[in-house]
């Protein structure tokens, strides 16, 4: 999609209305925590987090957990991690499908939660479990990482026409329960380069954006950062072409995206690009570096 010339990355699910519903619904519930887990993913740290977060959370503690760290590049998560530690936050790294890092995600919380629940014992107050909740933009991981600490301790409500659903709480860590549900937060979608990062990782729904420009410029991103993981995968030569239609071209000639009368079938090379470097296939990968060390 264009407009000025410039690529247009809209999300069409979030309106004005959408994102003043959603602010309030994780209003009501941060009332009844103690600590935030802001959930971002690794390999795109600040176009995955909201811009508005900070104001919504106020001066509640907040964890920052960056997930999919699987498919980030290591060197950029401990970057990240560092990063936001010197910001003044407490910072881990996670993968959420496979259960890693959970153990310090939660003794972290926990952490954090202790000197409201100190104040509150001095105070005569009964001694009770921390709470806390998870916020993220879509398809960071939210629900992932609900499932993965909760484990079996989950309890299935079926919703039923006519009857709230209970808030539930799942207990996390020997002083941390957790709510079942997550506060999801809009992108910042606004922002034609945070709009591209979030669709390179999937984030941004296929249909709305224009998929050869993000491919052409995920390319961009990886013939300059990672051109050695380029060269293995798809046995691309020492040299690779700077122009990255040339360079997509290439890759779908290596792999047999053929058509009728020997041309190169970019969309189906574009489609193999953009699988390969959302599954991982292309080896971790962090599109973004803490603002002092930039990747690009
Ligand atoms: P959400 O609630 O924030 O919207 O995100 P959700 O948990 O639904 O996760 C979105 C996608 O990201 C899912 O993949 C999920 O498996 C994947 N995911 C979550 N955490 C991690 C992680 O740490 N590492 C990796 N590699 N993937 C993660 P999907 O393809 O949409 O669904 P499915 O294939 O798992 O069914």
């Amino acid at each position: 999609m264009e407009r000025d010339g410039k690529l247009v990355v809209p999300n069409l699910q979030w309106f004005p209305g959408h994102m003043k519903k959603a602010q309030r619904l994780i209003e009501e519930n941060l009332k009844l925590v103690d600590v935030v887990i802001e959930l971002l993913d690794a390999r795109v740290p600040m176009a995955s987090a909201n811009p508005m977060l900070a104001e919504i959370v106020k001066d509640k503690p907040r964890l920052v957990v960056l997930n999919k760290s699987d498919l980030a590049d290591p060197v950029a998560t401990k970057a990240w991690v560092s990063h936001f530690q010197a910001l003044g936050l407490k910072a881990v790294a996670v993968d959420a499908q496979r259960g890693k890092g959970l153990k310090a995600l939660v003794r972290e919380a926990e952490e954090l939660a202790r000197p409201k629940a100190e104040k509150f014992v001095k105070a005569g107050g009964k001694p009770r479990a921390a709470r806390c909740m998870i916020l993220g933009i879509p398809n960071v991981g939210k629900s992932s990482l609900i499932n993965r600490l909760a484990g079996a301790a989950r309890t299935k409500t079926a919703d039923k026409p006519g009857v709230t659903r209970a808030k539930q709480w799942v207990k996390i860590g020997s002083s941390l329960d957790l709510l079942d549900t997550p506060g999801i937060l809009w992108p910042k979608f606004e922002d034609q380069e945070v709009g591209l990062r979030l669709a390179f990782t999937g984030a941004i729904n296929d249909t709305i954006y224009d998929r050869e420009a993000v491919v052409l410029l995920l390319l961009e991103v990886l013939r300059r950062s990672y051109a050695e993981r380029l060269r293995e995968r798809f046995k691309l030569p020492e040299e690779l072409p700077e122009d990255p239609i040339e360079l997509l071209t290439l890759i779908g000639r290596k792999r047999g995206c053929l058509v009728k009368g020997g041309e190169i079938d970019l969309e189906k090379a574009q489609n193999i690009v953009l699988q390969e470097f959302r599954s991982g296939r292309l080896g971790s990968v962090t599109l973004e570096m803490p603002p002092e060390g930039k990747k690009e």
